[in-house]
């Protein structure tokens, strides 16, 4: 018997402005599987995660909205855990950043930093917005690339060029905030001596705590020596204040990788469970972190360094892995492949992306891709081709026939034990993360049940005199077969597994109950245990996702910190021509049930109503808007929405949020005129 393990799992946690989408499910769904393997193993295994709920971005949004940061991550703390239960996420404990014990985590952490000697303060020249009185993280900032020309650029890196630069050095820059010219302001700031832990590092890096690449791309930051961490902010900041600094705040990334050990803590709390365990430096637990390949520099440089200069211990493990391309291409709004969460759940068994994305991991951080197609041909051929059909196929004739009871015995052992005896060979994949190779050795394992079953046709032979015995053999050998498939599959597929189990009317599948078959014992009648995945159902969920509108604005996976596009590609006066602007009147304007940003509009355009959907409801009560008038694109292509047919575009301006205005055209206006 092994050892048993204690592990402390964690995934990246999700920052509390925007909703889960499948690129995040990814990290999520190879974490759980993992943690999900490890138990069945019979390990302890604790999965620890929360919302990552400080920082600029979640601070502006609220104010974009007109709530409290306070609210804003309270509601999307709650849309993240329930999208998360949905797919079946198995969190031994979620929390939020915004905590008590992650407050004197944090405050711990850096008072022993500080007394070791490893921060150090010094006066920086930073850009400041003097209409917002706030310094500007360099996101917020935007302007022409001084290497290029390129405009519209972001403070930190041309999109255009890719050359990297300092804020201070962009052509004509403006706050992305207020659009206020920025100004040079100096201001103390606080750093981590990251240098101080130099050779530590690079040994640490050397030791097999993460993949190669991912250790050599941080390798190439000790070229010029480790540069010093700034890990203050100014206020105004939504964060923790720094001890004994007032008015400077702990930068968002010092405090989120804490809120692991913060909501470890919180679990602790609840459980009796003892804390130094897993963090004391001497600790014998282990400690694994599973990243996406964009955050590795913060979980392979800074935590390991912030966790040793402060006396805890260091993580076993941290795993990154690729980014999710959906048919080949970025996630995207307008082919409707920015898919959340939410929206995926309206239409699909969530156990189908597990299964497709099992199928598609592996321990490497190349970019992983949802193939609309590819998933539905794999999940139909291979879980309800393959593995479902071995139990529809045998369970009828046990039913009818035996009256529920299996035989007396495995009547083909040398198969039996063919299917247990891959076990070590499919734990090893798990435990390596290849998830890819696993799934092809248990569905090769059902392809070779399914041959079982008809070589021997127990459909041809129940109406043969005589051939009952060997039909109840067969179909209970079957039904045994499918029982070690789905104990190799429950780490991927949790609900499968336990209506399989319900039906099996045995005890709970782990992987040593597979050395015990199940003889002489009595199932339950079977229901369909999965069903295939339907094209129709892929389709409403593509047209589903054109609307998402700014509920996906702020995910750094399509845009920048704010919906500031960038000028579109120029067009000639003949395509401005072609679009028809008419003064509209707005007849009647709706709340849309189920839409957070929407309004629905009745537009009068001179005789001809027109139905429009606008994404102005957070600036606008609809009572206000009836009676005005306003513009709108006549001879836009109606656009199906999840809500109803669209049949125009009214044009608005601003910012965002509270500060949006529709145009309001003259008195004299009439319904109907156009506009040039
Ligand atoms: N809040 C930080 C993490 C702090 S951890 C102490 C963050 N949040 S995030 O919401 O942007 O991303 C959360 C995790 O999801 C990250 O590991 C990120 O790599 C992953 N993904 C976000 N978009 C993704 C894809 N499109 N594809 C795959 N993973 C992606 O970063
Ligand atoms: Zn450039």
């Amino acid at each position: 018997m092994p050892e048993t393990r204690k592990i402390l799992v964690t995934s990246a946690l999700p920052y509390a402005n925007g909703p889960i989408h499948l690129g995040h499910l990814v990290e999520y769904i190879q974490t759980d599987i993992w943690a999900r393997f490890q138990r069945l193993r019979g390990h302890e295994c604790i999965y620890v995660c929360a919302d990552d709920a400080h920082g600029t971005p979640i601070m502006l949004r609220a104010q974009q909205d007109g709530i409290t940061p306070e609210q804003l991550i309270e509601k999307i703390g709650q849309e993240h855990r329930e999208d998360f239960a949905d797919f079946h996420i198995a969190f031994d404990n979620y929390y939020s950043t915004h905590s008590e014990e992650n407050r004197e985590l944090s405050e711990t952490i850096y008072r022993r930093l500080r007394d070791g000697g490893h921060i150090t303060t010094r006066t920086i020249t930073q850009a400041y917005d003097p209409e917002k009185e706030m310094f500007l993280p360099d996101r917020f900032i935007k302007g022409t690339c001084p290497k290029c020309g390129a405009e519209d650029q972001y403070g930190d890196n041309c999109e255009v060029c890719g050359s990297t630069y300092d804020p201070t050095e962009l052509i004509n820059p403006r706050s992305v905030v207020s659009g206020a010219t920025p100004v040079e302001k100096d201001s103390e700031q606080y750093f981590f001596k990251l240098g101080d832990f130099q050779d530590w590092l690079l040994k640490w890096l050397d030791s097999g705590h993460t993949q190669s690449e991912i250790a050599n791309k941080q390798k190439e930051w000790f070229e010029q020596g480790l540069q010093d961490w700034d890990i203050s902010r100014n206020a105004p900041y939504w964060g923790f204040e720094i001890p004994d600094a007032p008015g400077k705040y702990f930068y968002v990334w010092l405090d989120a990788p804490i809120g692991y050990m913060a909501s470890f803590k919180n679990l602790c709390e609840k459980t009796g469970r003892d804390f130094d365990e897993f963090w004391a430096a001497d600790s014998k637990a282990e400690l694994v972190h599973f990243i996406g390949k964009d955050i590795a520099r913060f979980h392979t440089l800074f935590w390991p360094a912030v966790l040793y200069g402060a006396g805890f211990r260091t993580p076993t493990a941290v795993w990154c892995h690729g980014f999710l391309t959906v048919d080949g291409q970025k996630m995207s709004k307008s082919r409707g492949t920015f898919i959340m969460a939410r929206t995926y759940l309206e239409y699909l068994n969530p156990e189908y992306l597990r299964y497709y994305f099992a199928a598609k991991l592996g321990d490497g951080i190349d970019d992983i891709d949802l193939n609309l197609e590819d998933f539905s041909a794999r999940v139909n051929s291979d879980l309800v081709g393959k593995v479902v059909n071995i139990a529809s196929r045998c369970a009828g004739f046990i039913n009818k026939r035996f009256d529920g009871n299996l035989s007396e015995q495995i009547s083909e052992p040398k198969l039996y034990e063919e299917f247990v005896a891959a076990s070590d060979s499919i734990a090893n994949k798990y435990e390596a993360r290849e998830y890819s190779h696993a799934m092809r050795e248990i569905m090769g394992l059902a392809d070779r049940a399914n041959q079982y079953i008809d070589e021997h046709k127990p459909w041809v032979l129940i109406k043969q005199a005589g051939e009952e015995k060997t039909v109840h053999d067969v179909c209970s050998t079957g039904l045994n077969l499918f029982r070690v498939l789905i104990t190799y599959l429950k780490p991927v597929l949790p609900k499968l597994a336990a209506d399989a189990e319900a039906f099996l009317n045995a005890d709970e599948l782990n992987w040593n109950s597979i050395c015990t078959p199940l003889v002489a014992h009595k199932i339950n009648p079977f229901k369909p245990l999965m069903t295939r995945v339907e094209q129709d159902k892929i389709d409403a969920m593509t047209e589903a996702s054109k609307d998402n509108l700014a509920a996906v604005e702020n995910d750094k996976t399509i845009s920048g910190p704010l919906a500031d596009d960038p000028i579109s590609e120029e067009i000639n006066f003949d395509d401005f021509a072609k679009i028809d602007l008419r003064i509209a009147k707005i007849i009647k304007a709706e709340h849309v049930e189920g839409a957070d940003k929407l309004l629905q509009l009745t537009l009068d355009i001179g005789g001809e109503n027109r139905n429009v959907f606008a994404g102005i409801k957070s600036a606008y009560h609809p009572e206000d808007l009836e009676g005005k008038l306003t513009v709108m694109v006549a001879n836009l292509a109606p656009r199906k929405m999840r809500f109803g047919l669209s049949e125009g575009m009214v044009l608005a301006a601003g910012p965002g949020g509270k500060d949006l205005f529709i145009l309001n055209p003259d008195e004299g206006a009439q319904p109907g005129m156009r506009v040039k």
